[in-house]
């Protein structure tokens, strides 16, 4: 990893690890936080990322250390899976997972997901958003830092295809009720609905490290699955 300037940093694990260091004052603190922020500069274009694979695009939104989707980019090479995350920490650990396993279609993203999906993603252009196990913020005066808010999920419906899928977990129930609450402000646009209580509606064979660990805790998991 190279370090440039105090606040920027780069790092790259075979082109598949691309990194934009975020500030503490960048967090989402506002309604429509990704509106004043900028993109990673070095990040390339989507139809450059992914070395020749065309396959649809899904995207897990704070993927950690990407457990799930180097499973799943493992099993499905002609599909194309986006990381992202605004931690690099952890999300390195896939980005080498995905390089020893030589996945040209698995890449990482570091930085925020509201900057990522608002001014990198075409609409119409991704097949499954995935959203396991969000920050729930659970303090009131820190509920602005949610993602999973109805200006939110209105972004990703944009971006996706038609029968498009948003996936989503959480173990936090006042969270999930609330989740609910910010679906339902945008009314009926969705094609279904599916709510589900320990059990995974997409793709059941890979799970993603939180989930494995509150499974094995016997914590209630709360799943929801939007189709546009
Ligand atoms: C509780 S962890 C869940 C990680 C993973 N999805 C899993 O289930 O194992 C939440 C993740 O979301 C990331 N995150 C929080 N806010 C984010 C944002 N605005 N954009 C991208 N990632 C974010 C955090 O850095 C963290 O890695």
């Amino acid at each position: 990893m190279t370090r440039g300037r105090e606040g920027k940093a780069k790092a790259e694990v075979g082109g598949r690890y691309l990194i934009g260091r975020l500030r503490a004052d960048q967090r989402p603190q506002e309604e429509k936080f990704w509106e004043k922020r900028e993109l990673p500069a070095d990040l390339a274009p989507l139809h450059q990322l992914f070395e020749g694979v065309r396959g649809p695009l899904e995207v897990e939104i704070g993927c950690g250390k990407g457990k799930f989707l180097v499973g799943r980019a493992t099993a499905e090479p002609a599909i194309r899976f986006l990381g992202v995350d605004t931690a690099g920490k952890w999300m390195k650990i896939g980005a080498r997972r995905g390089e020893k396993r030589q996945l040209a279609n698995l890449c990482f993203v570091r930085t925020d997901a509201g900057i990522l999906v608002e001014k990198y993603l075409p609409a119409r252009s991704v097949s499954v958003f995935h959203i396991y196990f969000p920050d729930p913020w659970p303090k009131k005066r820190h509920h602005k830092r949610r993602i999973a808010k109805a200006s939110f999920f209105s972004l990703l419906r944009e971006k996706l295809e038609d029968g498009g899928l948003i996936e989503l977990a959480t173990d936090n129930l006042p969270y999930y009720e609330d989740i609910q609450r910010e679906v339902d402000l945008l009314g009926p646009v969705w094609a279904s609905r599916r709510e589900t209580v320990n059990q995974r509606i997409f793709c059941d064979e890979f799970k993603t490290s939180y989930e494995l660990k509150y499974e094995a805790e016997g914590r209630p998991l709360y799943y929801m699955e939007l189709v546009k």
